[in-house]
């Protein structure tokens, strides 16, 4: 299976940058302010798989000094624009080299490994390893990702409906789904992964998982919710290195 980061283009960026943290993106953040509060100590943090920088702002509004780090050029272009006093770095392939190990409190991936594939879960693995090294003892791992549930329903921001194939795709495999808070229609491909597969990741990256959360909506949210009173788009893992 070949997979492409498909957030390496100028106009996926451009609609990118306008998504904020309303409708089913607002379950994914609303919460992190007291995860980040129960599990996280100092301030020193990377924003792993930045985008655009929503993530990356996100955390310095919360009072952390934070760098954010992406793999698509136009996607740190775009951030860099939108932000110009923001630290905002692109790396190599997964090449975390330039930042010193054992020393961040806090390492986020926003929906970062929703587009990490690779033959047998390698990629994964390898990328938590060495996000884990970068923490120092009490350095904490918080991935948000997309459960496999968000592949085949409707929701306030994506729709699905388009591709029952994703019905069949195991973990690991590639799916499609549509933004429909922004401008750009075309599908974004992503990789399907499984609670146990994440725990296996996290197992073979030497990293413990502390908390596992899944935020649901609630009725007095102001939003159009679709399926995410009953089912939890998200899950929020907290980890620490083994
Ligand atoms: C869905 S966007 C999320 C952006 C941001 N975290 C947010 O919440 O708005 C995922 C980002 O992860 C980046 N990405 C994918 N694989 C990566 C990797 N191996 N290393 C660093 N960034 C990666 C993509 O280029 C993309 O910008």
């Amino acid at each position: 299976m070949t997979f492409a980061n498909c957030y390496e283009d100028g106009a996926r960026a451009e609609a990118y940058a306008t998504l904020e943290f309303k409708n089913t993106y607002h379950l994914a953040y609303r919460d992190i302010p007291a995860i980040l509060g129960a599990h996280v100590r100092g301030r020193k943090s990377i924003d792993f798989g930045c985008g655009t920088g929503r993530s990356t702002r996100f955390l310095r509004q919360l009072g952390f000094e934070v760098t954010g780090v992406d793999i698509a050029e136009d996607m740190i272009r775009k951030a860099r624009e939108l932000d110009p006093s923001g630290d905002y770095r692109l790396i190599g392939s997964d090449d975390l080299s330039s930042f010193q190990s054992g020393t961040y409190d806090l390492v986020l991936a926003a929906f970062t490994f929703d587009n990490i594939g690779g033959k047998n879960n390698d990629n994964k693995v390898r990328v938590l390893r060495d996000l884990g090294q970068l923490l120092n003892r009490e350095g904490r791992l918080v991935l948000i990702v997309s459960r496999p549930e968000i592949y085949t329903h409707e929701w306030a921001s994506f729709s699905t409906k388009d591709f029952p194939e994703n019905q069949l795709a195991k973990s690991g495999e590639k799916v499609r789904i549509i933004v429909t808070d922004h401008a750009d229609p075309r599908p974004v491909e992503d990789i399907v992964f499984t609670d146990e597969s994440y725990r296996e990741v996290f197992e073979e990256a030497h990293l413990r998982l502390l908390q596992k959360y899944e935020p649901l909506a609630r009725e007095d949210e102001p939003y159009w919710w679709v399926s995410e009173l009953r089912i939890a788009p998200w899950a929020v893992y907290v980890v620490e290195c083994a």
